[in-house]
């Protein structure tokens, strides 16, 4: 039952895709949009977004690639998703206030589940037990060639290692992953072509979240 006194529920929108897709670029000009526009935005990301969020995110992010097997580092991903939750995500949607969110759980079932082979049914599960019910109100999956994603991860200093050594296979598994996501869950997902300049890829965001969600 809503509360009169109380704003509406604010929408929860998560971007994903792989490395260089330019999610973070999309998240800041939505975010800048949705404000001109008059709301209250909040921008995150994850592994991360609240304290104890960013203490497993250094954890995760700043040890070497074998430092956990399979089902740690989706446990601790999922770990840092429920405080993540708890203390940023949830409390902010109840004011009102929109979240825009750079990575969220589709990036553990393509990454740990799908391309790292762990299986998507264990994803499931610990989506299950940490998140429960709740879902993004929209996703948007920014899709791109892997060669145009390394090309762009080769124009940034310090990415290049990471995304070579993961090798071009690994990344098509990536890819792979967010699509079948994108097919399985077409209510809640949108594929948006990543090949086009930002401003075009930001002009196609604001139209899906303004078709999708009916603002924006
Ligand atoms: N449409 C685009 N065309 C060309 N370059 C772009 C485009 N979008 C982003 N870039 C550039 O590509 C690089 C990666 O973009 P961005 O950091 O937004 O990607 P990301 O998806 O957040 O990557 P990561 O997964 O590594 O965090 C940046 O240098 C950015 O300026
Ligand atoms: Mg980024």
């Amino acid at each position: 039952m809503s509360d009169p006194g109380r704003p509406p529920r604010g929408k929860f929108i998560t971007f994903e895709g792989g490395e260089g897709a330019g999610k973070s670029t999309q998240v800041r000009l939505l975010a800048e949009r949705l404000r001109v526009a008059g709301r209250e935005v909040v921008t995150t990301r994850e592994p991360g977004g609240s304290p104890g969020a960013e203490a497993i995110r250094k954890l995760v992010v700043e040890g070497s690639v074998d430092s956990w097997d399979g089902t740690t580092e989706a446990l601790l991903m999922f770990a840092a998703r429920r405080d993540h939750l708890a203390r940023t995500i949830w409390p902010a949607l109840a004011r009102g206030t929109w979240v825009l969110c750079d990575r969220f759980a589709d990036s553990t079932m393509a990454y740990q589940g799908q391309a790292h082979g762990l299986g998507r049914s264990v994803v499931a599960r610990l989506y299950e037990l940490a998140v429960g019910d709740f879902r993004p109100d929209l996703t948007l999956v920014l899709d791109l060639p892997v060669p145009v994603g390394l090309a762009r991860a080769r124009a940034r200093p310090g990415v290049e290692d990471r995304f070579e050594r993961l090798g071009h296979a690994f990344h098509e598994r990536v890819r792979a992953g967010f699509l079948d996501i994108a097919a399985a869950e077409p209510a809640r997902c949108a594929i948006v072509d990543a090949t086009g300049s930002i401003e075009a890829i930001s002009v196609a965001v604001c139209d899906t979240v303004r078709s999708r969600l009916g603002a924006g």
